[in-house]
């Protein structure tokens, strides 16, 4: 897909929020826990690498994805600690699972027959890590029994080539107020663990929720998401045990700024028509980046003042009614903060009536991502300095400038 380099919207990530978010964590987790930074869906469309690497400076021991691809695609930029693929990988995949020493998730005795038989086949070197998954009451994937979650058990430990390096669950209401089928959930976790004559390296049931809301809960190892990248994994429904830090902000510029006299309409549709005269900019940024339609009538901040998004979006553009004749080129800032104004994924979430996750993961690789040490002190990142010194004769590359410095 081609990236919108020349464009001046931008997905700018501050890694120290991601880094101070897990060392936060890590600070609460009880001794001898471990942290694995959960970096599927390109980290919730944070950059997969990039995430990766501040969650490891944060202190983060191993990575959770959940596709075969996003692991190898660690790998492949050097991240040496352990991965675990959360959801099932076809057993015709284990030699890339143990080329790249990537463990994997165990959810059905059919599974391990077929994976048994894969692995007797080629004579491995290593045996391969696998995590048995309890069904606890997610209704997804895992064993759904103790008896069951026994036999898999003791099928890994009289076959050498498998090793059992974790088993865990996953809860699907630690973010609600009431506890009840959350504590339902971690007694059956319990009574499957009670079923395995020695538990493995890592025993794991908490994500984001249930480390910020059940944090002495079973297990010695945490899969943090959502609030690594400092969202709220209940939304607003239950207080941060601790400030999160959130890691994304969204920005453009103003492309088109103009005065349309009353009665002119805007967009498709003609949705909306401007009541008097009216000072109108376009934002380069549309559905197909993932800011959608749904958004019509949501603001974004230009100089820390909220303008309402006007008319439909579009797929590439949409407009907004600013207060004044603003300059062309003028910041946007979609989601974050400008002059003391935030608008937060959360709002952005609510708006589309979903949750942030949702949000963040919507938005489309056509956005360039740049990392940030410190929000507004945006740099280069690697891509953009590799295309100008490609191209160096390229006109645009002239008129490119950092955003943040419009
Ligand atoms: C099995 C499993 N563990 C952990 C996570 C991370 O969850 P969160 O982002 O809420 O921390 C997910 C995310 O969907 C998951 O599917």
């Amino acid at each position: 897909m081609a990236v919108g380099w020349h464009r001046p919207t931008r997905l700018l990530i501050d890694t120290q929020a991601i880094k101070a978010n897990v060392e936060n964590e890590r600070q609460r987790m009880p001794q001898g826990s471990v942290l694995f930074a959960v970096v599927k869906a390109n980290g919730y469309g944070h950059g997969a690498v990039e995430t990766a690497r501040a969650a490891k400076e944060g202190g983060a021991s191993g990575f959770c994805v959940a596709l075969l691809d996003e692991a190898i695609e660690l790998r492949q930029a050097g991240i040496t600690e352990p991965i675990l693929i959360l959801s099932v990988v076809d057993p015709a995949y284990i030699p890339s699972l143990l080329m790249y020493g990537i463990s994997v998730t165990v959810a059905t005795r059919e599974w391990l027959v077929e994976a048994a038989e894969q692995l007797k086949e080629e004579s491995y070197e290593q045996p391969l890590n696998v995590h048995i998954k309890v069904d606890t009451g997610m209704g997804r994937i895992g064993f759904t029994s103790p008896q069951a979650t026994k036999e898999a058990a003791l099928f890994i430990k009289n076959n050498p080539n498998f090793h059992l390096e974790g088993i865990f669950t996953h809860c699907s209401t630690a973010d609600l107020k009431d506890s009840t089928y959350f504590d339902q959930q971690t007694a059956r976790f319990k009574e499957n663990l009670d079923q395995l004559s020695e538990l493995p390296r890592y025993v794991h049931i908490s994500n984001s929720a249930t480390a910020l809301w059940h944090p002495d809960n079973v297990g010695n190892m945490i899969r943090f998401g959502v609030a690594m990248y400092g969202l709220n994994p209940s939304g607003r429904s239950l207080p941060e045990p601790y400030p999160l830090q959130p890691a994304l902000t969204l920005i453009s510029s103003l492309i088109q700024v103009k005065e349309l006299l009353p009665g002119e309409g805007i967009g498709y549709g003609k949705t909306y028509t401007t009541n008097q005269r009216e000072w109108v900019g376009t934002i380069p940024i549309g559905y197909a980046d993932g800011w959608l339609r749904h958004l019509q009538g949501f603001s974004v901040l230009v100089n820390g003042y909220p303008c309402e998004i006007i008319g439909r979006i579009c797929m590439d553009q949409c407009m907004i009614r600013l207060p004044k004749q603003v300059p062309v080129g003028t910041k946007v800032t979609l989601i974050g903060e400008d002059q003391g104004q935030t608008i937060t994924m959360q709002m952005v979430a609510e708006k589309l009536g979903t949750i942030n996750y949702e949000v963040a993961c919507t938005f489309s690789q056509r956005i360039p991502r740049e990392y940030t040490n410190k929000i507004g002190n945006s740099k280069w990142s690697k891509e953009v300095t590799h295309m100008l010194e490609t191209y160096p004769l390229l006109s645009v590359a002239d008129k490119v400038r950092p955003v943040g410095k419009t």
